[in-house]
């Protein structure tokens, strides 16, 4: 959830660290700090906002140094605050740890350490971590990685952390259980981050630590790995990172959010190279290649995600039960997790991430793997937990996405998901040849009408600004475009804070119609398919409450335009695809009125990237 940056080196560690921290920012941004390392004492500098105001509080102030850790905070333990800020200090100032996660047992341990005289300056659970590691050393007289290890033994929970100590003041050391940490290898020199992202600007050779492992890296470039639990050191398995640099940056838009939804065509198209033939219909998914048969022969798929990749799940289920005519349930993880669900050993499991950090996608792949499932990834982030832990997956190729709201991972997610559909359909002989020719071209039309959809900006515009005067709005879609009229509402939500919810059309009569009064914007997603009429229902029940009804209609359905008071057009396509261009539509919806409203739009209150605590 937070972004966790470190530097050991030669060069100046504060520049390192605060480029770092500018890069995590989207991670968390409650509060930020650096602590820089020495052999006399730890330099502190943090504050509550955003990294920019720790910039301007450290003006000034002795930034020197070659050793450093930095945070960036999502709140979690202990209000947004100066005092609550990382990294934190233990109690005679000889330890510094930043931590990203949460420690369970944390209320023990400050009983505990309270008991041996330390006193706490913060409401976090990471303070009693910085005490303990201290206390260690101290009553043992150990070396302070020993003593990380041992502290380490005693905290029960999820963390990534980083630490460094006045009494060995070349060395950093690192550790991950639950949360990422990736170490980048320079020139005699580390960075650490808990995102890839934030250590490519300078190396682009790094070393993922695995779960419940511990690194020591050392000024004379020595590094070790090994299990916190056990001394076993594993030789360091150094991978190169892809990340343009360029692709981290906004490109000349306003926001990340904005960039992201304009790359679309381009993001599409690259979850579908190499893996599409347009002429044969043919569909190649290397990632799963050895598992395609088996899964043709699934008698049950089930998706486990959270957020806006739940909703392309659904899409999923849509699509894989409709055209390959296998048995799709769709879960929350979250809700998987604790509902102990039936898994059978033939079951398949998809986690859908983005992140593919998500602490509840991670845990229900766990729980499925237990039961002895074969459990296989759709996932954005390289390298990423859930890439990791799955027993293979396909990435979605959609490069770094920063906005918090998700816009080209959602629309990457549903091509991949359409894509396992082909693949799917033609095992089953679902389909014809003709008909996966016809479907495999729809797919790959689809960037190009992407682009079309894309330039409806001033409609979008324009309807966003009569969103923004309103509390509350109603998103409405039935069969493929009922997961689309979710997202969309989720969008709205995430951004721009007025309230939205999403129904299939025909649920609104079952209640939800009371809230529609004179002028509650209904915006109703409604291209060209075999359903469309009966949405066409739900829009004059809604005209007949007085709302105010927004219609999203494919190009030349004026009929359907007519009816509502505002209307977007997207390319004609076939509802196999047509999601993925209703969907454009809506995000921009949602952009416009987040921007009207001023928001920072990549930097939602209360919201943070990747979701990497329960
Ligand atoms: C919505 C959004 C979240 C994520 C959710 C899952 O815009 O970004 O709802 O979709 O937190 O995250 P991933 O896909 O990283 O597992």
């Amino acid at each position: 959830m937070c972004g966790i940056v470190g530097y050991i080196g030669k060069k100046e560690a504060y520049p390192i660290l605060m480029g770092g921290l500018s890069r995590l920012e989207y991670r968390g941004y409650d509060s930020a700090g650096v602590a820089l390392g020495g052999r006399k004492d730890i330099r502190l500098y943090k504050r509550q906002g955003k990294v920019a105001d720790l910039a301007s509080f450290a003006e000034g102030k002795d930034i020197s140094g070659t050793i450093g850790i930095g945070h960036t905070r999502w709140a979690t333990h202990g209000e947004p605050s100066d005092r609550n800020s990382h990294p934190h200090l233990s109690q005679c100032g000889t330890v510094a740890v930043v931590h990203n996660g949460i420690i369970e047992n944390y209320r023990e341990l400050r009983e505990d350490l309270g008991r041996h005289g330390y006193r706490f300056v913060s409401d976090t659970d990471t303070e009693a971590v910085a005490h303990l590691i201290e206390h260690i050393c101290e009553r043992t007289g150990t070396t302070f990685p020993e003593a990380v290890r041992l502290a380490l033994r005693e905290v029960v929970g999820a963390y990534a952390i980083v630490a460094i100590s006045t009494g060995d003041p070349d060395t950093v050391v690192v550790a991950r259980k639950g949360s990422p940490l990736v170490v980048g290898i320079g020139d005699g020199e580390f960075f650490i981050a808990s995102d890839a992202t934030a250590v490519a600007e300078h190396t682009r050779r790094v070393v993922y630590l695995e779960e419940g492992e511990m690194a020591v890296l050392r000024r004379n470039e020595e590094f070790y790995v090994s299990s916190i639990n056990g001394h076993d050191e594993r030789y360091p398995i150094v991978m190169e990172i892809e990340a343009e640099l360029e692709a981290i940056g906004k490109n000349g838009f306003a926001h990340f959010m904005e960039k992201e939804i304009f790359e679309q065509p381009e993001t599409i198209l690259d979850s579908m190279r190499g893996r599409l033939d347009p002429e044969t219909g043919e569909v190649r998914l290397n990632g799963i290649a050895d598992h395609i048969d088996r899964l043709a022969e699934a008698e049950r798929i089930i998706f486990v995600a959270c957020g806006t990749s739940f909703y392309a799940a659904i899409l999923g289920e849509y699509l894989i039960e409709r055209y390959a005519g296998i048995p799709v349930e769709v879960d929350y993880a979250s809700e998987f997790r604790y509902r102990r669900p039936l898994i059978r050993k033939k079951d398949f499991v998809f986690a859908v991430s983005q992140s593919g950090e998500t602490a509840d996608t991670l845990a229900a792949i766990r729980l499925a793997k237990e039961a002895g499932a074969t459990v296989l990834g759709i996932c954005n982030v390289v390298g990423s937990s859930i890439a990791r832990e799955t027993a293979a997956g396909i990435y979605t190729h959609a490069g770094p996405e920063i906005g918090v709201a998700s816009t080209k991972a959602f629309t990457a997610q549903v091509t991949v998901l359409s894509l396992i559909t082909l693949a799917l359909a033609k095992r089953r002989k679902m389909l014809s040849d003709e008909e996966l020719i016809r479907l495999g071209k729809e797919l790959f039309a689809i960037p190009e009408k992407v682009k079309r959809a894309l330039t409806k900006q001033n409609e979008c515009r324009e309807i966003a600004v009569e969103i923004s005067r309103s509390s509350d709005a109603f998103y409405l879609g039935r069969g493929v475009c009922y997961p689309v009229a979710l997202e969309g509402a989720l969008k709205l939500k995430e951004i721009s804070y007025v309230h939205a919810e999403a129904y299939p059309a025909g649920e609104m009569k079952h209640g939800p119609i009371a809230l529609i009064e004179d002028g509650t914007p209904v915006i109703a997603v409604a291209p060209d398919g075999e359903i469309r009429d009966k949405i066409v229902g739900s829009i004059q029940e809604m005209k007949a409450r007085k709302a105010r009804v927004i219609a999203i209609v494919t190009e030349g359905d004026m009929a359907t335009a007519a009816l509502a008071d505002r209307f977007v057009e997207v390319p004609v396509a076939d509802e196999f695809v047509v999601a993925l261009l209703a969907v454009i539509p809506l995000q921009l919806i949602a952009y416009y009125t987040a921007v009207t409203l001023g928001h920072d739009v990549d930097r939602p209150r209360n919201l943070a990237k990747s979701v990497t605590v329960e």
